[in-house]
């Protein structure tokens, strides 16, 4: 059994807690459904008031639904649609502090109410591989800052890496 526990401490320490013991958690697994699938447990179980969290796989050119936590989600969204399509064809993290004010937001989940999305690139620079995108949704209005959109980058970095 793995039994990562948060502490509560300041949130950049948290971060990086969290990126450390997600490190420790896919070392050496090559497949990327089980590395994504324990990631999102462990994003969910750390980062407090979530109401969905995981994944988005590039698959054909399009977001297709990968490992999440929260209730079911929508299968497929378009590159250009909605946050996670946003960020997967602009290759830039969203913070999202009301989603109702996003242009073509996509509502999975009617209790949404702020997001983050972070791109997964493996490689450097504009010849990195889009792998999908890391998604966060939280009840909570302006739930996410840039400390979240930072923290989680370094997340989606060691994963980029694994997963590509
Ligand atoms: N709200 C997202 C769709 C994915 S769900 O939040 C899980 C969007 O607008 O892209």
């Amino acid at each position: 059994m793995y039994d990562f526990m948060p502490t509560l401490t300041d949130k950049p320490e948290l971060y990086r807690d969290l990126l450390s013991a997600l490190d420790g958690l896919t070392a050496g697994e090559r497949d990327p459904i089980a590395t994504m699938a324990n990631a999102a447990a462990l994003i969910w179980q750390w980062l407090p008031d979530l109401n969905w969290a995981g994944f988005y796989r590039l698959v054909d050119g399009e977001l297709v639904l990968g490992p999440f936590q929260g209730k079911a989600a929508c299968i497929r969204i378009a590159l250009g649609a909605g946050v996670c399509g946003t960020a997967a064809a602009a290759r830039r993290t969203q913070v999202v502090a009301d989603v109702h004010a996003f242009p073509g937001h996509i509502a999975c989940d009617a209790a949404s109410r702020s997001e983050l999305v972070v791109p997964l690139i493996a490689g450097a620079g504009e010849n990195g591989r889009l792998l999908g995108v890391l998604d966060l949704d939280s009840p909570t209005p302006a739930r996410f800052d840039e400390e979240d959109a930072r923290g989680c980058e370094a997340l989606a970095a060691l994963l980029s890496a694994r997963l590509g």
